[in-house]
């Protein structure tokens, strides 16, 4: 990479295996189900999760919204967290595209919905409400730094959601990094989800793509949203080739990226102008903020950073940033980053 660029681990370049694999792949139809590759990655990730079967789509944002149009009919409510992504950032596509109504609950410091406030946002059967239909968790949760739901918890709100006949679905969109944090494995702690999808192109460095797994009959309906919201993808399988890749050399090496950034809030702890929770870095993401009496303000701070070849993601308004570790971030640039932001702010 040209920068060191801790922005996101969307930025991550595909690896020279990967790019090797994309060269070689076979191709074909895939609407017509005829791509080995995409066949491969598919069945690849449904035996990964346990499930039976898997759908490989664009993104993270069509994984989460095919999952949901495949699970709810207009009218249908999904619960989820206040600062998910879903929620957040993606464009409020349940209701755009599916007539289907959100109803947030706060999440807490530790990435999860508390049980009550789960239980309380589920519907009585009443004329005058939206059906509660799904709930839907993120698991690692970006926007509280990364934090991995504990399998007890997961577990938990699927149990909740049995009780209540409702179907549960994770954006793991960073469920590798909650695996590798918790040592549990991505088809134990997806055990208890009627779907799942999770990013290929984020910290396993793909450069398209994410897999949806769930049921037949889930993967069935799945596939016909795919199709109508104009995600048939033909011959991808050359993009699916990188994200075999992902899967077979890519989730086994993210402990190096929580390790990099928990070595980087470490170092930026000692940085007196820098207010962060080390504790609180259990992933690949971390936030800090700026004091007030900084030497420098948060918009010159990665201005100054950029022309040194270091790319940082802020809030300005709130003197908040985040960075976020990945393969392309080496354990020397974690040294040369706090070396670099010591010198701005002391
Ligand atoms: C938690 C989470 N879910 C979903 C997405 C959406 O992924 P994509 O950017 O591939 O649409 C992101 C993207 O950063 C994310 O952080």
């Amino acid at each position: 990479m040209e920068y060191i660029d801790l922005r996101s681990d969307t930025v991550t370049w595909p690896t020279p295996a990967m790019r090797e694999a994309m060269a070689a792949t076979p191709v074909g139809d895939d609407v017509y189900g005829e791509d080995p590759t995409i066949n491969r990655l598919e069945a690849l990730a449904a035996e990964r999760f346990g499930k039976a079967a898997g759908l490989f789509v664009a993104s993270g944002t069509m994984g989460n919204v095919v999952s949901i149009l495949a699970t709810c009919q207009r009218g249908d409510e999904i619960i989820t967290g206040n600062s998910s992504h879903i929620f957040l950032n993606e464009a409020g596509n349940p209701a755009v595209l599916g007539g289907v109504h959100t109803w947030p609950v706060p999440v807490e410091a530790d990435g999860t919905l508390s049980l009550d406030a789960i239980e309380a946002a589920i519907r009585a059967d009443d004329q005058h409400y939206p059906r509660t239909r799904l709930v839907c968790l993120e698991n690692t949760h970006a926007s509280s730094g990364g934090q991995p739901l504990p399998l007890s918890y997961v577990d938990a709100v699927g149990e909740l959601c049995r009780k209540h006949d409702l179907a549960l679905h994770i954006d793991g969109a960073r469920i590798f990094n909650a695996a590798v944090a918790t040592g549990v494995d991505v088809a134990r702690l997806s055990q208890a989800a009627t779907s799942v999808t999770f990013c290929l192109s984020k910290g396993l460095c793909a450069p398209v793509g994410s897999v949806i797994v769930g049921d037949e009959a889930f993967i069935q309906q799945a596939r016909r949203i795919r199709k109508a919201l104009g995600g048939g993808m033909r011959q991808a399988g050359i993009v699916a080739a990188a994200g075999i890749v992902a899967l077979d050399e890519m989730t086994s090496r993210l402990a190096e990226d929580h390790a990099n950034a928990c070595r980087l809030a470490k170092g930026l702890a000692t940085i007196p102008a820098i207010e962060i929770n080390v504790g609180a870095v259990k992933t690949n993401i971390l936030y800090f903020n700026l004091r007030d009496d900084a030497p420098r303000s948060p918009a010159e701070l990665a201005d100054e950073l950029k022309t040194d070849g270091i790319l940082i993601k802020g809030a300005y308004h709130q003197r908040r940033f985040r960075l976020v570790t990945h393969f392309w971030i080496k354990s020397s640039h974690v040294d040369l980053v706090v070396d670099r932001m010591r010198s701005l702010l002391e």
